[in-house]
């Protein structure tokens, strides 16, 4: 599949894309001005992003609305020409788009679709066999592959206008990964999906990883997918990086502590809290503390002790809250 090994899929230096957007104008006057001279002003989508990922990588790549990521995955599929800065996929320059470039790489949007609206799947697949000039034995063996890993076998023959949201994001799938991409982007691939299918995709998405290896940068607003097949996550906000690193440490810088739950076998709780711990929640006999990470063996032993503990869970509070930590308002205005 490799024709040649890279140290690093993806490389972006000092990567900068800016937008010149008209502004409108209210009342007749300034309508009439802004006819004549219109005003406008720039939004820096993407600022100074320096980006270094390694062949095989699945990276989560996070912000809030308008972050500019969407922006950036167009740029390194070569959609998009950056107003300044570098970016190396697989070797190539993205915008000057390639053959050799576009059939190592893979672009899926959940909000747009590769598929013929009007044509059955099964159809588009032949056209993408084409472009991508497939031998017959490796069109029929990955089809055969994708449909049985994707369970679209039922959907290939039906009018993509009249496929149910979550098949035709499978089928959008298998159409993008027929030529077996080395990278990957995915752009929101289970935006608007319900939470089984959303769980159905990252399952296929981590099976097909297990076996081809493709280096993935994915969006998501569902903290689920990234928690699941992310193992690095960047987080961008404004343009700028603000955060590149292993999940677990986003985690531990954001909230250095656990919440711990606990349900009692009778009675009340009689422990004494400590500093570091934290009733947060009660109710009846089940309780939630906030834990301190380093004190969390401590507590959990001293709670068994009381030898009253029917059930005790420790976790992480939820991923989605800690993202949203990040991009508070007085953080982005210090
Ligand atoms: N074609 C365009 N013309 C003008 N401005 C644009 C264009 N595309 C994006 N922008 C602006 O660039 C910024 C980044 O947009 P982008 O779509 O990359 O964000 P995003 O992180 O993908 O957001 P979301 O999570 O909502 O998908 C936003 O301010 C957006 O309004
Ligand atoms: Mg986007």
């Amino acid at each position: 599949m490799n024709e040649q090994q890279h140290e690093y899929a993806i490389v972006t230096r000092g990567l900068h894309r800016e937008f010149k957007i008209r502004l409108k104008a209210e009342g007749l006057v300034a309508s009439l001005r802004n006819f004549f001279a219109p005003a406008s002003k720039t939004v820096n989508a993407v600022n100074n992003l320096e980006l270094a990922i390694r062949p095989g990588d699945i990276i989560g790549f996070l912000g809030p609305n308008g972050a500019g990521k969407t922006t950036t995955l167009k740029m390194l599929s070569g959609l998009l020409v950056p107003t300044s800065g570098t970016i190396e996929v697989l070797g190539h320059t993205p915008f000057n788009r390639d053959h050799a470039f576009l059939k190592s790489i893979s672009l899926v949007m959940g909000q747009k679709q590769n598929l013929w609206w009007d044509l059955p799947p099964v159809e588009t697949f032949a056209i993408h066999r084409r472009i991508y000039g497939l031998s017959d034995s490796d069109y029929e063996s990955r089809i055969q592959e994708l449909v049985d890993m994707l369970e679209i076998a039922d959907c290939l023959e039906t009018q993509t206008r009249k496929l149910s949201l979550g098949q035709r994001m499978r089928c959008e799938l298998a159409v993008s990964l027929l030529h077996q991409p080395q990278i990957l982007f995915l752009d929101e691939p289970t935006i608007g999906l319900d939470i089984l299918m959303q769980k159905k995709i990252r399952n296929f998405l981590l099976d097909y990883h297990r076996r081809f290896k493709p280096t993935i940068l994915l969006t998501s607003h569902y903290m689920d997918d990234v928690a699941a097949l992310a193992q690095r996550v960047i987080v961008i906000d404004h343009g700028n990086k603000v955060f590149d690193g292993h999940l677990s440490d986003l985690t531990q810088k954001l909230h250095p502590e656990k919440i711990m739950s606990v349900l009692l076998n009778n009675g009340k709780f009689e422990c004494r809290l400590e500093d570091g711990c934290h009733l947060i929640h009660q109710d009846g006999q089940h309780y939630r503390f906030l834990v301190d990470r380093s004190r969390v063996p401590e507590m959990a032993a001293k709670l068994y002790a009381t030898g009253n503990i029917a059930d005790l869970t420790i976790e992480d509070p939820p991923l989605e809250d800690l993202i949203g930590q990040l991009f508070t308002s007085d953080r982005r205005n210090p």
